[in-house]
């Protein structure tokens, strides 16, 4: 649960700003901060949000004998996954997923956002075919007016994904954003490093970072 301008958002789950996180969030936003080590500690960051996401699956109890020969009363996952970075920030993502998710599947979705005026141009998705049995991961680092999220939401739907079972790992976020996702669609549960003061007049995030996708992968 958390507050933002003043509404609950149960679904919602800003990681605790430990001294740790704090400290890879400066690493990440600082402006001298080396390509090498923009990816080494976005990716840390990624992969606390990642296991926080884990943490929100389904489990049933399994009951195990250890090599001591006592029973353990346990638990085993139950249900399967998929992660849909969108491309192409959200690329950045899917190792970490890889690495702590054995049996997933991976969808892709491209959206790119116009330049000038923001809004989210869809070009393609590709599925698996059972994506609604599954539960889903959307994977975005950034989320600014929500626009990009919201048209991934939406042809998961279209393509008869529950919403909710539906995900969104993001690292960093603005009011603006979480309202215009969890807004329209309720029922989806989203996991966010930091909530940052809001968005300029070119939908850029303040304090933010820059642009994700460009620092990650060289093209900035
Ligand atoms: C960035 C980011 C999100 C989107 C967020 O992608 O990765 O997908 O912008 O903005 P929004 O919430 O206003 O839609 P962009 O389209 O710039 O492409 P990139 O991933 O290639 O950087
Ligand atoms: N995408 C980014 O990479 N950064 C922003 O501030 C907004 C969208």
């Amino acid at each position: 649960m958390a507050l933002i301008n003043g509404k609950e958002y149960s679904q919602l789950t800003i990681l605790k700003m430990t001294s740790q996180l704090r400290t890879l969030m400066t690493i990440i936003r600082d402006q001298n901060t080396k390509r090498n080590d923009f990816i080494f500690y976005a990716d840390r960051i990624n992969r606390l949000l990642i296991e926080e996401g884990l943490n929100l699956l389904p489990t049933r109890d399994k009951t195990i004998t250890t090599r001591t020969g006592e029973v353990y009363h346990g638990s085993e996952f139950n249900g399967k996954i998929c992660a849909v970075p969108i491309i192409r920030a959200g690329l950045s993502m899917e190792n970490c997923i890889r690495e702590v998710a054995k049996k997933i599947r991976i969808a892709h979705i491209l959206i790119q956002r116009d330049e000038e005026t923001a809004k989210p141009i869809f070009y393609k998705s590709w599925l698996p075919d059972d994506i609604q049995e599954r539960y889903v991961f959307i994977l975005d680092p950034m989320l600014a007016t929500g626009g990009s999220a919201n048209a991934t939401i939406n042809t998961l739907k279209n393509n008869n994904v529950d919403e909710d079972k539906i995900i969104f790992i993001n690292l960093v976020s603005v009011p603006e954003g979480i309202e215009a996702v969890l807004g329209t669609y309720p029922a989806i549960r989203m996991i966010t490093a930091e909530v940052d003061r809001g968005l300029n007049e070119n939908a850029f995030i303040l304090p933010g970072l820059g642009d994700f996708g460009d620092i990650y992968f060289g093209t900035d």
